[in-house]
């Protein structure tokens, strides 16, 4: 009996050792994978969920010095989910510290992109005057009814508020409180204090334009007016609108600028946020003509043309020298968000930018200001003042900095109309290359050989370009690596180009490569960054 069971016996053993091989296999590779994650994926200075999925930034606020961020987040799972508000803080917009869920789904939905204000003047009555209560608007997101199919209202905008200074909330009894007319996609609410006419507005996505709200209190919402039919680029459903006005050029003169990010419709595919500068008057926001007239000769609008910046806003209760506007989005496409290989935690944000307003020859033009503040930061500086060199120069050595997190800004002058390329490289033959193709009038971008891109077709399926709208023979140049991410400003911020790519071992070093005769490069400025 025995004899006869010993074959069976065998084999039963052999399966058990072969998938238990398996399961640690596995086991170990995903260990693997969470070291590559925390090492070369996990950037130092942008945000990233400790654990899990997240997308759009929402809510965010500054107040008595400290910045609330809240975002888009599937607690239980790396891919997309019931959505909660996350939250976190930072003091210095490079540190992040993350606290516990702001806010969970109820019976209205799960919670969708929204904003939050501070209520300075108690308009709500939901704090005191001494005490302002910070009130959140969000869309409630109703996923049972839209399964549903014949359902079109199912997304109703709702309010929490906090008195605590954003770190706990008490949902409003009275949600929703600005409810849908009938209308499919109808969310991601951004309100602010509109001082012309003393009252607050809000901005929300419906359908394929952007329909204005006001409100005396926050708690009842009346409709205004809507923008959009007609203008601009309508490929994809139209998400987190934010309205805002910014000085042009610095002076006492002001427009207002309309932010509506597009899913799929981007520039270079997939998702992107597009911008319109006109006028607000409390009612309704009017394209500038001038503006208009540019759009339609097809100039491009988009306030960063590389493919991992979306549903970007602005922080409420933020003023600068400038009276400027700070803006962040989600570094990641919906075209591939799901898939890139990070496993612990999915997506970053962008980091923080200052938005500027310019207006010369050519018409309006948002300039995104990069973060300048790297000294506290910086580990290492090489500086280099001005050289020429022909064909390809090598900016930096191997072994001379480390390429994994740095702020690197240079100008090149005296441009010919040829090709200049910047390659970042590392042991294992992996590249970044990037920079200005000034016969085209292109920037460009192309992470087809930057490690990991198998996960999707269209991540590095062609370099992402961009058009450079300055005339001018030099151009200025800064740009910031962050583990996984390439953020490019070009002709101070007047293109801005941000990608991710997932490389196995950092950079190393950095070339520049072209087809003129020279090139001559100004003030080049490295300098390697780390936490303190
Ligand atoms: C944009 C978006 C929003 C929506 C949220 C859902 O990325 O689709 O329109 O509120 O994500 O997570």
């Amino acid at each position: 009996m025995i004899l006869f069971r010993t074959p069976f016996l065998v084999a039963f053993l052999i399966v058990l050792h072969l998938t238990s091989c398996k399961k640690l296999d596995s086991y170990s590779e995903r260990m693997n994978q969470f070291k590559m994650d925390e090492l070369h994926h996990r950037p130092l200075f942008h945000f990233t969920p400790e654990k899990n999925w997240m997308n759009d930034p929402n809510g965010m606020f500054f107040y008595k010095g400290v910045y609330h961020l809240y975002f888009q987040h599937n607690p239980d799972a790396n891919v997309w989910g019931p959505m909660h508000w996350g939250h976190a803080t930072s003091k210095d917009l490079k540190h992040w510290e993350e606290h516990e869920i702001a806010l969970f789904p109820d019976e209205l939905g799960t919670i969708f992109s929204g904003s939050a204000v501070v209520d300075h003047k108690n308009t709500s009555k939901l704090g005191t005057l001494e005490n302002p209560p910070i009130v959140a608007i969000y869309t409630n997101h109703n996923s049972q009814k839209a399964k549903k199919g014949n359902a079109i209202d199912f997304q109703n905008q709702s309010i929490a508020y906090s008195t605590d200074e954003g770190y706990s909330w008490t949902k409003y009894e009275r949600n929703p409180v600005l409810k849908n007319p009938g209308i499919i996609d109808f969310r991601d609410p951004k309100v602010f204090w509109h001082e012309g006419s003393q009252k607050w507005i809000m901005s929300l996505a419906a359908g394929q334009e952007i329909q204005y709200f006001e409100s005396q209190n926050l708690l009842s919402w009346s409709y205004l007016s809507s923008f959009g039919q007609g203008i601009g680029n309508h490929d994809g459903v139209w998400e987190c609108p934010d309205l805002f006005p910014l000085p042009v050029n610095g002076t006492q003169a002001r427009k207002w600028v309309q932010l509506v990010s597009i899913n799929p419709g981007g520039p270079n595919g997939g998702s992107a946020t597009q911008y319109f500068i006109g006028d607000f008057d409390g009612t309704q926001f009017i394209v500038d003509s001038e503006f208009q007239k540019a759009m339609e000769k097809k100039h491009s609008y988009w306030i960063d043309f590389g493919k991992d910046n979306y549903a970007g806003v602005t922080f409420s209760n933020w003023s600068n020298k400038a009276n400027g506007v700070l803006y962040l989005g989600w570094m990641s496409n919906w075209e591939y968000a799901n898939k890139v290989p990070t496993t612990k935690w999915r997506s970053a944000m962008t980091l923080p930018r200052e938005l500027e307003l310019i207006q010369n020859h050519d018409g309006f033009r948002l300039h995104s200001k990069a973060p300048s503040d790297w000294d506290k930061y910086t580990v290492k500086t090489l500086e280099k003042e001005t050289f020429s060199q022909q064909k390809e120069t090598r900016l930096i050595e191997k072994g001379a900095i480390d390429l994994s997190t740095a702020q690197i800004k240079l100008n090149l002058v005296d441009l010919e109309e040829k090709k200049y390329t910047f390659i970042l490289e590392n042991s294992r033959g992996e590249k970044l290359s990037f920079g200005l193709n000034e016969k085209a009038h292109q920037f460009f971008i192309d992470r087809s050989q930057a490690g990991e891109t198998s996960f999707s077709e269209t991540f590095s399926r062609k370099p992402s370009i961009a058009p450079r709208t300055k005339k001018a023979t030099s151009l200025q140049i800064q740009f910031i690596l962050d583990k996984m991410s390439l953020e490019v400003f070009f002709d101070q911020g007047e293109t801005v180009m941000t990608e991710i790519f997932f490389t196995h071992a950092p950079f190393e070093t950095l070339s520049l490569k072209t087809d003129a005769n020279t090139v001559k490069i100004e003030n080049l400025l490295i300098r390697e960054l780390g936490k303190k």
